[in-house]
């Protein structure tokens, strides 16, 4: 199939780059990193510059585009003016939207966990109560809210934490928690707000399986297998690693007056599982990541 990825510099696009190479024609997009996309066939634009978005349509006539570029987090998009963030997330997800309905191509939307209300209980369904706390999460709903509006032939992916290395520039928080620990040095870490917490070489490989499957106009959680804390999370480090956990602090929200107090946006990913994508546990996905 021929795939245009979006955000393809980024720390999920590089592993998409690596996975979907393998067995598809692929085009990549970047913006001010070049990460692997110099690997690939890749394509350099910001994601507003919709003359360059439409030429790619009617030049590389892509059967999916797989849309994760975005201003990618909430501390990201706290420094940025309200109307960026916006315009990134939400109005070029909207033109894009509307580029893949006039050229039958499939959108695959990738959304986040944080779309959820992190207050109401474990393991949350797609059918869950939204309310997005951050202008980061807010403009990804909004992102979700124009994909369904404007395309039926879609996929919204509400994309659990990732962890793993990323590839070149990227750096996720797993790498700054293995850094610092390998170090020796102490960290603290939230003991008190769970995710379903996917590694980013499982969302790349489940993604790829996701594509072959005749499944459009679904919301889909994809996330990991546990329910996992960041605490919890750097004591597997420390097993699978033979470090210290006592370097690890745990803390709570409360404790250090959190910005935005996410308790639990961790996912059922039954439907996922329906599809017959299955993530690895958790355990076995640090284990893999540390051993390769
Ligand atoms: N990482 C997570 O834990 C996580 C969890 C849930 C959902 N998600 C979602 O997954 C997607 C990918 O996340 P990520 O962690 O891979 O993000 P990332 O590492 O920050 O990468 C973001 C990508 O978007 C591109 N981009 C940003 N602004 C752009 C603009 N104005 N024009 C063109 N390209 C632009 C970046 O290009 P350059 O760097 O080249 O400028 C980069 O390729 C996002 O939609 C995010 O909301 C991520």
């Amino acid at each position: 199939m021929k795939i245009f990825i979006t955000g393809g510099s980024g720390l999920i696009g590089q592993h998409l780059n690596v996975e979907l190479s393998k067995s598809h024609e692929i085009l990549t997009q970047f913006y001010k990193h070049i990460g692997n996309c110099s690997e690939f066939n890749s394509v350099r634009f910001a994601i507003n510059d919709y003359e360059t978005l439409s030429s790619i349509f009617k030049t590389f006539k892509p059967e999916i585009v797989i849309h994760t570029a975005a201003v990618s987090n909430a501390d990201r998009a706290d420094q940025l003016p309200a109307d960026e963030v916006y315009d990134v997330n939400v109005n070029a997800t909207q033109k894009l939207s509307e580029l893949c309905r006039k050229h039958q191509a499939k959108l695959i939307y990738t959304s986040s966990d944080l779309v959820y209300a992190g207050y109401r209980g474990s393991y949350l369904m797609e059918e869950s109560k939204l309310i997005p706390i951050s202008l980061y999460a807010e403009t990804k709903l909004m992102g979700e809210m124009k994909v369904r509006k404007t395309i039926p032939n879609h996929i919204i992916l509400r994309v659990a934490l990732q962890f793993g290395f990323g590839l070149n520039h990227s750096r996720s928080h797993f790498q700054f928690v293995y850094d610092e620990l390998k170090a020796g040095r102490k960290i603290k870490l939230f003991a008190d707000q769970f995710r379903s917490a996917l590694s980013l070489t499982e969302t790349a490989r489940m993604i790829s399986e996701l594509i072959t499957k005749s499944v459009s106009g679904e919301t889909i959680n994809f996330g990991g297998a546990d329910r996992v804390s960041r605490y919890y999370l750097g004591k597997e480090i420390c097993r699978v690693c033979k470090l210290d956990e006592n370097l690890i602090e745990p803390i709570t929200m409360e404790g250090v007056h959190a910005m935005y107090k996410v308790e639990d946006v961790s996912m059922n990913i039954d439907k996922l599982k329906q599809l017959g994508i299955v993530p690895k546990a958790f355990r076995d996905s640090v284990q893999e990541i540390l051993t390769r």
